[in-house]
């Protein structure tokens, strides 16, 4: 079963004084996974989480999370700019982004950001378009397959990101020609792991490519980035990652590789998103029509543009019916308002009878979940709430208007 992080009383007021759909976020859940994330790193000096700002793009969010001790991860020109107006330093702001355009590589050198180039052919372009840092991270790309045990996880070699070995080991060189002095790995080889082995696994493949950049370039690394990964698990039963056992483990790798290669002051980098945010968010949303054809649907007020995953990558979403805890069953789809088939949150799925009106939250939406949002059918994206540590509820995002959609076009004029 998955609980909810808030009761059916306090929720029914919050859904009196915000009109659904809303995302809903756990602020004393998020403090309390920073803090486990930093204990179990606590044996690395340098650790620093650096959150992956596309997972939760929203300042209130990334301040707590600052006030924890993380750092951001960003990927785009407008990341940067929101990090900056938050007061990231720029050694608390990684940049890993692929395919980047000249200004975004400008801006994050203005910034001072610790650039983590995705392109052995970046090395050039960064040059000509912003010059190099003294700090300099490089994405691997090992190729093949990724495998934990028995089982394939991904396949890197059809992954765009990252460089082959030859090509990280020739862009140092060619790093530290041109004046860098510090040097990071980076590396995200799987998606929402749930095994505690995906980070000790990565850490063991990055710790052995650290050895072999000291012996082919003299260099010792500053820091190793295990970027995201980690994940959750979204269905009601089953394991979690327990961060405590990953952190132990990435340690045992740690000084069985690098300690005795004389690496031993390596830091540590993480660049969480799903794990630090998703179980920390809902999205509440009601039932607004029931339907009956070959299926019994479920109609609600929120769709696709509040929650991708589900309709772009069938990934499963559990939801509980606030107002009816238990009673009899029934097998619905719940769908959106889309003009799309893929706009369902559950398909043939086992929930109690529900009626309209009826409070209905989706579990696990705090990572990629508003982020991914769009504007489809001219869909506005929905507010976003903060149930703050003392039990408060804060908007921290407004609902999207008419007008926003209409301020970027030329030729109307919406308040005629
Ligand atoms: C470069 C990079 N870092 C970190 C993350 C965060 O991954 P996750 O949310 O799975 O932890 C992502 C996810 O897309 C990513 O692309």
């Amino acid at each position: 079963m998955k609980t909810p992080f808030i009761s059916r009383e306090r929720l029914a007021e919050l859904t009196a004084q915000f009109p659904t759909p809303f995302h809903l976020y756990d602020e004393k859940g998020i403090r309390a996974r920073a803090r486990a994330l930093h204990e179990a790193f606590a044996w690395n000096a340098g650790f620093k989480e650096y959150f992956a700002v596309k997972a939760t793009p929203n300042p209130a969010i990334l301040k707590i999370l600052k006030e924890e001790g993380c750092g951001v991860d960003c990927a785009s020109y407008v990341e940067l700019l929101m990090s900056q107006k938050l007061g990231f330093a720029g050694d608390e702001i990684m940049f890993s982004s692929n395919n980047t355009p000249a200004e975004e590589f400008r801006l994050a050198r203005e910034l001072g950001a610790i650039i983590n180039l995705d392109a052995y052919e970046d090395v050039a372009f960064l040059k000509e378009v912003a010059g190099i840092p003294k700090v300099i991270s490089c994405r691997y790309n090992p190729g093949g397959v990724f495998e934990l045990g028995t089982s394939i996880m991904d396949h890197p070699e059809e992954a765009k990101f990252g460089m082959t070995k030859a090509q990280l080991i020739q862009a140092f060189k060619d790093l530290k020609e041109l004046g860098t002095e510090k040097f990071g790995i980076h590396a995200l080889l799987a998606s929402n792991t749930v095994s505690n082995d995906y980070y000790p696994a990565l850490a063991r493949q990055l710790f052995e490519l650290a050895v072999e950049v000291l012996e082919a370039t003299g260099i010792k690394l500053d820091f190793i980035n295990l970027s995201g990964g980690v994940g959750v698990n979204y269905q009601p039963d089953g394991e979690e990652n327990d961060i405590a056992v990953i952190g132990q483990g990435v340690r045992q790798a740690y000084e069985e590789i690098l300690t005795p290669a004389g690496l031993g002051q390596v830091k540590i980098f993480t660049e969480l998103g799903r794990f630090m945010l998703a179980p920390f968010g809902l999205l509440v949303t009601k039932v607004t029509h029931k339907k009956q054809t070959y299926r019994t649907y479920l109609g609600v007020d929120a769709s696709a543009v509040n929650l991708l995953r589900p309709a772009m990558y069938g990934a499963y979403h559990h939801i509980t019916n606030m107002d009816r805890p238990e009673g009899p069953t029934e097998i619905v789809d719940v769908v959106g308002s889309l003009c799309e088939n893929n706009d369902k949150f559950a398909i043939q799925q086992e929930l109690p009878v529900s009626q309209i009106g009826d409070t209905l939250v989706i579990h696990d939406t705090g990572a990629h979940g508003f982020s991914m949002g769009y504007q489809y059918n001219a869909k506005l994206r929905s507010s976003e709430i903060l149930l703050e540590e003392n039990g408060q509820a804060r908007m921290i995002r407004r609902a999207e208007r008419p007008e926003d959609y209409f301020a970027t076009l030329y030729g109307f004029d919406f308040e005629k």
